[in-house]
C-alpha cells in the first residue's frame, strides 16, 4: 500500500493511472479537491478496489494520523500543492498554505508514524517528495543545465513555497532521519493537464478560435517532458533512490515558449484543420509578460540516468503529437472542466465546501 497525495491533479493522476497499469500494489489517494483535483481523470479506476480516494487536506493532522494507522503505507508520494504560477502572483496565501505549513504538517504526522515502525519497516519506508526546476531561479543563455548541486533561487510565490517545503523535507531527513527522496522536474505536459498551463491553453483556445495568448516576447525556455516519463522517474527514485538524496528529472527538451505555441498550431492544422482554410498560427496573440517571468529553465538529468538508469521514452516530437491527439480525443473532459461541469459531482458528494 502506497499513500499518493495530489493524485487528482494532473501529475499525480497520471502517476495513479500509471501505477495500476503496472502493480496490483493498491494506492490511497489524498487529495483536497481543489479547482485543480479533478476525479474525472481517475473515471477509469471506478469501482476499482485498488484505489481507495480519500477527500482531504496533507495539513489535516488528525484525519492524516488516522489513514497512516489504518493503511500502514510502505511510502508517500507528495504531489499535493498549489501548483500555478500565475495564480501565485495574483494571490499567494494558498501556496503558503500547502505548500509550506501544509507540507509541514504532513512530515509531522509522517515522522511519528515512521517512529512507530518497526525497525525493517522503518529502514525500507520512503517519503518522495514530487518537486519542480523552479526553486532554482533562471538561467542566462550560456548557463548549463541545473544540477542537484546548483543553489536555491526561487523568484516567484510558487517557486519559493515550493522551495520551502523542499528544505523542510530535507530538514526532517537530517534532524530526524526520516528516508525521503526529492525529484526536482522540469514542465511536463501530456493528458488531463488543466488549460490553464501554456500547452493545454493553446489546444483549446485554439479548438475555440480564441486567441492564443504568448507572454511577453515568447522568448523564454521551459525544459519539456511528456508526463507520463515524469511518472516512471518517480516509481524508479522511490525503488532505488538513496534517502537524503534529491534527483532533478527532464527530458532534455529545451525550446522556447513560441516554439512550443507554434507546434501546437502545426499538429492542430494537420489534425483538425480550421473550417476557414487559415492556420491556427492566426490566433498568436502577444500579451503583457508575466511580473518576474523566469527566462529559462533546464534541467540536467545525469545524475539520475547515471546511478538510477532511467531515461524518458518519448522525444518532444512524439509526445506532443500524442498529448495534441489526447485533447483532440477527450472533448468531453475538456468540456467538463471548462463548463465547471466536474465541481458538481465533487460538491454533490462532498458539500459546497469543497
Ligand atoms: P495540479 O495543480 O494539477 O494538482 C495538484 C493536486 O493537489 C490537485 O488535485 C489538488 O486538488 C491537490 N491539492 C492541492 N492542495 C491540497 C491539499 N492541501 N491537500 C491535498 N491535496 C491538495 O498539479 P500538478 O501539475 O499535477 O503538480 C503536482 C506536483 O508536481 C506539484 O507538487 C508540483 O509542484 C510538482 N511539479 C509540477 C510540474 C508541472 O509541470 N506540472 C513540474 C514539476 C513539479
Ligand atoms: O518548471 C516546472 C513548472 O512548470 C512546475 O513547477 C509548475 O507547477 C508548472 O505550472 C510549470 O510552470 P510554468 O510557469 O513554467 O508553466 P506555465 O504553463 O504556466 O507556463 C509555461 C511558459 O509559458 C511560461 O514561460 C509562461 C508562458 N505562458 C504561459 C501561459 C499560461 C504564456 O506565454 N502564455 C500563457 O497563456
Amino acid at each position: 500500500m502506497i499513500l499518493v497525495t495530489g493524485a487528482a491533479g494532473f501529475i499525480g493522476a497520471n502517476f495513479v493511472l500509471d501505477w495500476l497499469a503496472q502493480s496490483d500494489e493498491p494506492v490511497i489517494n489524498l487529495d483536497k479537491l481543489t479547482y485543480a483535483g479533478n476525479l474525472q481523470s481517475l473515471a477509469s479506476l471506478q469501482g476499482d478496489a485498488r484505489h481507495i480516494f480519500v477527500h482531504g487536506d496533507i495539513g489535516d493532522r488528525t484525519l492524516v494520523d488516522r489513514l497512516l494507522a489504518e493503511h500502514k503505507p510502505r511510502a508517500i508520494v507528495n504531489f499535493a500543492a498549489e501548483s500555478h504560477v500565475d495564480r501565485s502572483i495574483h494571490g499567494p496565501e494558498d501556496f503558503i498554505q500547502t505548500n509550506v505549513v501544509g507540507t509541514f504538517h504532513l512530515l509531522e504526522s509522517v515522522r511519528a508514524y515512521w517512529g512507530g515502525l518497526d525497525e525493517a519497516a522503518k529502514a525500507s519506508f520512503r517519503f518522495l517528495h514530487v518537486s519542480t526546476d523552479e526553486v532554482y531561479g533562471t538561467l542566462k543563455p550560456t548557463d548549463p543545465p541545473f544540477t542537484e548541486e546548483n543553489t536555491y533561487e526561487p523568484n516567484s510565490p510558487y517557486s519559493a513555497s515550493k522551495a520551502a517545503s523542499d528544505h523542510l523535507v530535507r530538514a526532517y531527513h537530517h534532524t530526524y532521519g526520516l528516508p525521503v527522496l526529492t525529484t526536482n522536474c522540469s514542465n511536463n505536459y501530456g493528458p488531463y493537464h488543466f488549460p490553464e498551463k501554456l500547452i493545454p491553453l493553446m489546444i483549446v483556445n485554439a479548438l475555440a478560435g480564441k486567441p492564443l495568448p504568448v507572454y511577453g516576447d515568447g522568448m523564454q525556455i521551459r525544459d519539456w517532458l511528456f508526463v507520463k516519463d515524469h511518472c516512471s522517474a518517480i516509481r524508479r527514485v522511490l525503488e532505488a533512490g538513496t534517502p537524503g538524496e534529491t534527483y532533478n528529472v527532464g527530458g532534455w527538451n529545451e525550446k522556447p515558449n513560441i516554439e512550443i505555441v507554434k507546434t501546437v498550431c502545426v499538429l492542430l492544422d494537420e489534425m483538425s484543420p480550421r473550417a476557414d482554410g487559415k492556420g491556427y498560427a492566426e490566433q498568436i496573440t502577444y500579451v503583457t509578460d508575466r511580473p518576474g517571468h523566469d527566462r529559462r529553465y533546464a534541467i540536467d538529468a545525469t545524475k539520475i540516468h547515471r546511478e538510477l538508469g532511467w531515461k524518458p521514452a518519448e522525444t518532444f516530437e512524439t509526445g506532443i503529437r500524442k498529448t495534441v491527439r489526447w485533447y483532440l480525443d477527450n472533448q468531453a473532459w475538456v468540456q467538463q472542466v471548462q463548463s465547471g461541469e466536474y465541481r458538481q459531482w465533487i460538491d454533490k458528494q462532498y458539500g459546497a465546501k469543497a
